[in-house]
């Protein structure tokens, strides 16, 4: 923690140039579904329609997997966190299908949301934590983080004692955290600090629940990238006891 108590990001907040269409999202178009302080966690009410469900995804990187998975559950609401700002605008492009300025509406306020059951939280997810009520989410995605491999590094991996604590509060009984990871040191840590762990249990019954894609997956581009550069992804359901 930093001396003011928000949590030390080792991140990257910004990368590229964000082009005109984009920053016009991020300025104009973000503020209508972003999580802020004041947001009410409330199935009926935060999301476009009341909603049953709601999914979690922490870094949800260029947006692919939370838009796909929001397009083919719109009956559940979904909150996107990720700190990463390019992330957050090419995840506002795929919501709306607005790529180029000239797509863009005169007048974007009215602009009709593609996918009206996501919410995001554009900074790190452990200070939305607090916010968000206990069982509150069903399921959390949290998709091939950063692996942090050095041992020096080893407090900044994202599954961490804390970290499971909050994530145990928010899921309800029966909910999944579902964990992916293409990186030899993420895969034993993960199974290493999960097992210790005595609010989850590992769904996998047999080597293919875990070196195959779930059912209801959707493709991301760590993902892509690791299988091009030939590493194996590994997917973990942990059920909430
Ligand atoms: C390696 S990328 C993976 C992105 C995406 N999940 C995918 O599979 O393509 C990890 C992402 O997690 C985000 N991230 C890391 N820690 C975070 C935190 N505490 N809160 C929100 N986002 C975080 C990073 O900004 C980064 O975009």
């Amino acid at each position: 923690m930093q001396e003011n108590n928000t949590p030390k990001f080792f991140g990257r907040r910004k990368g590229r140039i964000i082009r005109k269409a984009k920053s016009t999202l991020l300025e104009k178009f973000l503020p209508k579904i972003k999580i802020g302080s004041d947001t009410v966690f409330d199935k009926n009410t935060m999301f476009g329609k009341p909603v049953k469900e709601v999914y979690l995804e922490i870094g949800f990187g260029d947006g692919a997997h939370l838009a796909g998975q929001a397009f083919k559950n719109p009956d559940k609401g979904f909150i996107g966190v990720e700190v990463f700002q390019n992330g957050v605008a090419n995840l506002l492009t795929l919501i709306t299908g607005i790529k180029e300025g000239k797509d863009m509406p005169q007048d974007i306020s009215i602009l009709p949301d593609r996918a009206d059951n996501v919410r995001v939280f554009d900074d790190d997810v452990r200070i939305l934590f607090k916010q968000i009520p206990d069982g509150f989410v069903d399921k959390v995605f949290l998709l091939f983080p950063d692996p942090w491999p050095k041992k020096r590094h080893a407090s900044r991996r994202f599954i961490n004692p804390d970290n499971l604590k909050e994530l145990a509060r928010i899921i309800r009984h029966g909910g999944i955290l579902r964990v992916a990871t293409d990186h030899k040191v993420y895969k034993a840590w993960t199974l290493r600090i999960m097992h210790d762990c005595p609010d989850f249990e590992w769904t996998a019954k047999c080597s293919n629940d875990w070196r195959n894609p779930p059912s209801d997956w959707v493709e991301t581009k760590y993902q892509q990238k690791a299988i091009r550069e030939g590493r194996k992804p590994v997917f973990f359901d942990y059920r909430r006891l």
